[in-house]
């Protein structure tokens, strides 16, 4: 992506139009970064300062979070706790270091459910300080889930559906990859290649089988793992802003299907051409440093996940006073954490910079869930029901099945305000957000 002779890139957040259902079809009326959806792609060097200027030519506010990073929290770009949301024709400037090489990806965060629904995301690469792969062997794969209507445009009288926040969250009906469906890749024989998935969907699981390609895992939310890994199970599923990162050394064509129907769905054709020539060096993975949490002297906090729809009555505190009758419809507050609907005044919990968090998370719904912290990657210490060893890995978001109860820890090293909240972008607005305190 440009940057001015001083280094900064520049993000424009605007109307734009783009045909979803094929070349021939007929153009949504898009939200997005720059003119396009996906954003451009931000491209950095583990370690780099980042800069962007920020501005919003949209008609409401805005702000952008840095979705992973592990940043400085006045940059973490959330709207009514980090940051004055950025006014209609105003403009921002975005300043922080990225400390991990990965894949990571940012979105506005502003009433998300309407803003990214609409387009309003993008990539963000940060790079080893030695690129494992050029740029014609790393692949960003951005998948979107939407809902099309009539002659293919996106649907957007059905943004707010009071059905999709009581329930799974705004699933859509078309898939792309990078804003194309079904796109085509051109790759070489016997040549190794990066692909990194990211989940840019409101609230779409997708479900894939890397073995079925051949393909290992080397990372997820943007952290890499120090081996790659063929996986002894399938489906693995990547959650609302989850990544995964895959090598994969094509050997014919080959396609990237989406597995959770009846049958599989086209994400990605690959067509492999001809071999290089060039020897690929085997690939050396270089996981980040984070910081190891300490669960001898951890604090403990338990979250328990209620409401939704099939929830059976639950009483609701939402900013401050208990929901009744008609305040549930007009508050459109359906779901909640320890009793409460989004923000409260007071944290979830307050923990000092370098204390052990764990927190355990009671999935008390019907639902499943996408959880995600801010500006900290955790560890799973357990889950209830687990059924495949997900081995030991950093992440930014779990996903929760009904029923279920998770351990996570981390080390609160992060001073500042920090969401943890549901990915599915209509239960967070729905309630399922609240924050945490690091001083
Ligand atoms: Cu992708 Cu609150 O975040
Ligand atoms: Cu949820």
């Amino acid at each position: 992506m440009s940057q001015t002779s001083d280094g900064v890139f520049e993000l424009v957040a605007g109307p734009s139009r783009q045909k979803l259902y094929s070349n021939e079809g007929v153009e949504s009326d898009l939200w997005s970064y720059n003119g396009s959806t996906p954003g451009p792609e931000i491209r950095v060097k583990k370690g780099e300062r980042v800069r962007i200027k920020f501005v919003n030519n949209l008609e409401e506010p805005t702000s952008v979070h840095w979705h992973g990073i592990r940043i400085d929290n006045a940059m973490d770009g959330v709207s009514g706790l980090t940051q004055e949301p950025v006014l209609p024709g105003d403009s921002f400037i975005y300043d922080f270091v990225a400390p991990d090489a990965g894949t990571y990806w940012y979105h506005a965060h502003n009433k998300s459910w309407n803003q990214v629904a609409r387009g309003l995301y993008g990539p963000l690469i940060v790079d080893e300080i030695e690129p494992l792969f050029d740029d014609q062997h790393d692949l960003t794969l951005m998948i979107d889930d939407w809902r099309l209507a009539g002659e293919g445009a996106v649907d957007l009288a059905s943004l707010g559906s009071l059905m999709d926040w009581s329930h799974a969250g705004r699933l859509g009906n078309w898939l792309t990859v990078n804003g194309q469906p079904v796109p085509t890749l051109k790759l070489k024989r016997n040549d190794v290649y990066r692909l990194r998935l990211i989940n840019a969907a409101n609230a779409r699981i997708f479900e894939i089988d890397p073995a079925r390609i051949n393909a290992r895992v080397i990372g997820y939310d943007g952290q890499s793992l120090k081996d790659a890994v063929t996986l002894n199970y399938a489906p693995l599923m990547i959650g609302p802003a989850q990544r995964v990162d895959l090598i994969v050394t094509p050997k014919n064509d080959f396609t990237l299907d989406e597995i959770s129907g009846d049958e599989p769905f086209p994400m990605i054709n690959f067509e492999v051409g001809i071999e290089s020539g060039n020897e690929s060096d085997p690939v050396k993975l270089v996981a980040n440093d984070l910081p190891e949490p300490d669960l001898e002297n951890a604090k403990t906090f338990t979250l328990d996940m209620t409401g939704g729809a099939m929830g059976g009555f639950v009483e609701i505190v939402y900013q401050g006073e208990k929901l009744k009758g008609e305040a549930f419809r007009t508050s459109r507050q359906v779901w909640a954490f320890n009793g409460v609907a989004n923000l409260a005044e007071s944290p979830f919990f307050d923990v000092n910079q370098g204390e052990t968090v764990i927190i355990e998370t009671i999935n008390n719904t019907g639902w499943v869930h996408a959880m995600h912290i801010h500006g900290h990657h955790f560890k799973i210490l357990s889950r209830s029901g687990a059924t495949v060893d997900e081995g030991e890995m950093w992440r930014d978001t779990f996903l929760i099945g009904p029923e279920q109860k998770t351990k996570i820890a981390f080390v609160a090293d992060n001073k500042g305000k920090w969401l943890f909240h549901c990915h599915m972008l209509e239960h967070a607005a729905a309630g399922m957000n609240t924050w945490f305190n690091v001083t």
